[in-house]
């Protein structure tokens, strides 16, 4: 009897059998408006080790607060402060813990612009979860990742946490990434909240100066910065994040459409926004707010639920509420979305880190299995020249030079987590347990990163000149790349340039390796490298898969996720985009107009031939769908991996399209000899129509192209199969239909 009362007594939100709104309604009407207040903010715990947030002293955090920003590697501190939280609060509210964990937590993977020039999800997406796992057991509930926004501007140091120009290829890898951290529940032991951020607009900061204003249409908001996120909506995510930046006057911060029309009643979205770090208080910079309340108030109002360390809510809601400026509506609901994803998370059920010995919580071999896969797929083979590469067994002596030679933190990349340079393969070191006595290796590190000291010109050249072949190591530091690290060009500094120039001397072969986080302005180095490999900031295991791609026990099948412009003046060069009016002209008078490198851009050791490519049929009706097919022959002596991109391209519409959209993109292994068929399926309401400046999308009749390699097929979209005039009129332009699909 006892027993039972006690169970009565229990309130219905601690109860794991009640559904979970009910358990929400119920704790919100329990909460007082302090508590409720206090579930809005986000305090950061420890040491920030990022110079641009500078952490406050958080000694006394209520335990009460509604979240964490976890900078402490200690699972057993975050339990304790934890403990606090449920033992000593009043109702017991789990504290929901986050930190940057962007490409791995102590396993670091590739930089995300890297992992995105795999073109394979399915290996981003495990790569997440086991980052997912670490995460999890250092008590980390929620990473601040993946980070979509779409950038075509490389001199923005937040290229490299990015995955690309593209939007289609940006959605496909944003979903395989907030699969791979949120698995396919969030109470599950190893899975985390993901968070979408910037939202929206921030890879446009202007001049590629990070924090700047970026002005963007609203055509281009939707058709190129908002699909990825809409489709991390669609794929679950439980939070959001609020991008520092505005668009075109309004701060995304307070950006009421943003946030409140499009994520929540459009999209439907119902986990929760959190500013970024001062994105609040930055109001009163970005001439929206006056102070700091106002600037509280318009965020709150524009709907982000949680204060990123700027205590504007806690400051000031409640005075708002008292002035009938914020209503009680609005708390509640913003305090039953946060809420909601501390439940989704099992937070309330199970609210303490398992502690696992360190030994057991990172760097498991799997972890390093996947770290070094993910690496050597991201690796670009840009160009081979005579087919240099792989190293013939003539190559008995290889001299290896430059600042990234033996280096290992800058192989990190940005935001690595609580990745450690002792954990980090360098490029000698894989190469010596690759080549082993086969090959003769020497090495001089030539020049650092920067500056103007050749003293370490002449050995360089002397080693290089003993050896049969020179690898030249040169790249970028890590702190060139990530959040206020924008570079006004995207060259390498003079003195590796130069270092080349007098490797170069020496007359051998020159094989460039790269390691940077942002594409290169090479229009010096390019000329003088037989070959190049891109291998971007590749973590913790980037030297074996680089020995592996030059030894040839490696094929490399990593392909550009972003243009490399010529120089930096081409700057903003990306695929698609719209057509010139006077195509033969717009030219530069004093460099070419093309790109050294265009999207997709990589090499292989073996050669591909594709096909001839068919469509099922060369018209169909909005309601129908198409197969197109292209059968791709490896006709070369060496397994390889082709990624095959289907564009497709509207030559005819209301508003004007991009010259050709990638679509559709997949990534098969063929052996010598042997023909794999490619197909993909068009969708007229996903793949052909295109969304207006209001977010309706638009299919219209008419012609459309349909590339794969260099072949370029037309079909039609008609209105109905049998007439077909009518719909040719239309295709010429005079007289376009164009109708609303559901969104
Ligand atoms: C600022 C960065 O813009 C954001 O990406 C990051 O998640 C937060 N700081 C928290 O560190």
């Amino acid at each position: 009897m006892l027993a039972v009362q006690s169970v009565q007594a229990q309130p219905a939100y601690k109860n794991q059998n009640e559904p979970m709104e009910h358990r929400i309604a119920d704790l919100v009407g329990r909460m007082t408006l302090e508590e409720k207040i206090l579930q809005l903010n986000q305090s950061a715990f420890g040491e920030n080790l990022n110079p641009n947030n500078r952490s406050e002293k958080v000694g006394d955090i209520p335990p009460e607060i509604g979240s964490l920003i976890f900078l402490s590697e200690d699972p057993v501190l975050r339990n304790e402060i934890q403990r606090r939280a449920m033992d000593k609060s009043r109702l017991g509210i789990p504290i929901l813990f986050g930190f940057d964990v962007i490409h791995g937590m102590r396993t670091v993977y590739p930089i995300p612009l890297a992992q995105a020039c795999s073109w394979n999800p399915a290996l981003v997406s495990q790569a997440a979860g086991m980052a997912a796992r670490e995460t999890k057991l250092t008590g980390i509930d929620w990473t601040f990742s993946p980070m979509i926004d779409i950038a075509r501007d490389p001199r923005w140091g937040r290229v490299a946490e990015g995955f690309g120009e593209d939007p289609y290829a940006a959605s496909a890898f944003c979903v395989a990434t907030v699969r791979g951290y949120q698995g396919t529940n969030l109470s599950k032991p190893n899975s985390i909240a993901a968070c979408l951020k910037h939202f929206a607009g921030y890879g446009m900061s202007e001049g590629g100066r990070d924090y700047h204003a970026s002005d963007i249409s609203a055509q281009s908001l939707w058709e190129t910065y908002l699909p990825p996120y809409e489709a991390g909506v669609k794929a679950g995510a439980a939070t959001l994040m609020s991008a520092f930046n505005d668009i075109s006057g309004v701060p995304a911060t307070a950006n009421h459409y943003l946030l409140t029309e499009v994520l929540k009643q459009r999209w439907g979205h119902d986990g929760f926004v959190v500013s970024d770090w001062n994105a609040i208080e930055q109001l009163i910079a970005q001439g929206v707010a006056k102070d700091r309340k106002q600037a509280g108030l318009k965020s709150f109002q524009a709907g982000v639920e949680m204060d990123m360390v700027d205590r504007a809510y806690s400051d000031y809601l409640k005075e708002l509420v008292d002035e009938g400026k914020v209503s009680m509506d609005l708390i509640n609901e913003s305090v039953a979305r946060v809420l909601r994803v501390k439940f989704r998370l099992g937070l309330f059920d199970q609210p303490y880190t398992t502690t696992v010995a360190e030994s057991e919580r990172y760097l498991q071999p799997v972890d390093k299995i996947v770290a070094a896969k993910l690496a050597e797929e991201s690796m670009v083979l840009l160009k081979n020249e005579k087919e240099i590469l792989p190293l013939s067994s003539k190559i008995k002596a290889l001299a290896i030079i430059g600042p990234l030679a033996k280096d290992k933190a800058n192989l990190l990349g940005c935001w690595s987590g609580n990745g450690k340079e002792q954990d980090v393969e360098s490029i000698f070191d894989g190469l010596a347990s690759e080549f082993g006595t086969r090959l003769k290796l020497s090495y001089a590190r030539g020049c650092v990163f920067d500056g103007e000291d050749e003293s370490g010109f002449d050995e360089a050249v002397a080693i290089a000149s003993r050896a049969d072949a020179v690898l030249v190591c040169l790249g970028e530091k890590k702190s060139w790349s990530g959040e206020n690290a924008s570079r006004s060009t995207i060259a390498l500094p003079v003195i590796q340039e130069k270092l080349v120039a007098r490797l170069k001397l020496a007359g051998k072969p020159i094989v460039l390796v790269l390691s940077n986080g942002r594409p290169l302005e090479l229009q010096r180095l390019e000329p003088m490298a037989n070959a190049i490999v891109e291998i971007w900031q590749p973590g913790i295991a980037g030297g074996t898969p680089l020995a592996g791609i030059l030894s040839g026990r490696v094929n490399p099948s990593g392909r550009l996720a972003i243009t490399f412009p010529l120089t930096t003046g081409q700057i903003p060069t990306y695929y698609n985009m719209r057509t010139s009016a006077r195509p033969w002209g717009g030219k530069y008078q004093d460099i070419p107009t093309e790109p050294l490198y265009w999207f997709g851009h990589g090499l292989s050791y073996t050669t591909f031939k594709y096909g001839k490519a068919t469509l099922s049929a060369d018209k169909l009706t909005r309601a129908q769908k198409l197969t197109v097919q292209v059968p791709v022959k490896n006709t070369g002596t060496v397994k390889g991996a082709e990624t095959v991109f289907w564009y497709i391209s509207d030559p005819v519409c209301s508003i004007s399209r991009p010259g050709k959209e990638l679509k559709f993109f997949q990534k098969k292994e063929i052996n010598p000899g042997e023909t794999v068929v490619f197909s993909f399926e068009i969708d007229p309401q996903r793949d052909l129509s295109y969304p207006d400046g209001k977010g309706k999308r638009l299919l219209e009749a008419g012609d459309f192209y349909i590339q794969v390699g260099n072949q370029k097929l037309t079909f039609e979209l008609v209105e109905n199969l049998r007439s077909t005039a009518a719909v040719s009129a239309a295709a010429i332009g005079s007289q376009i239909k164009a109708k609303t699909v559901k969104d």
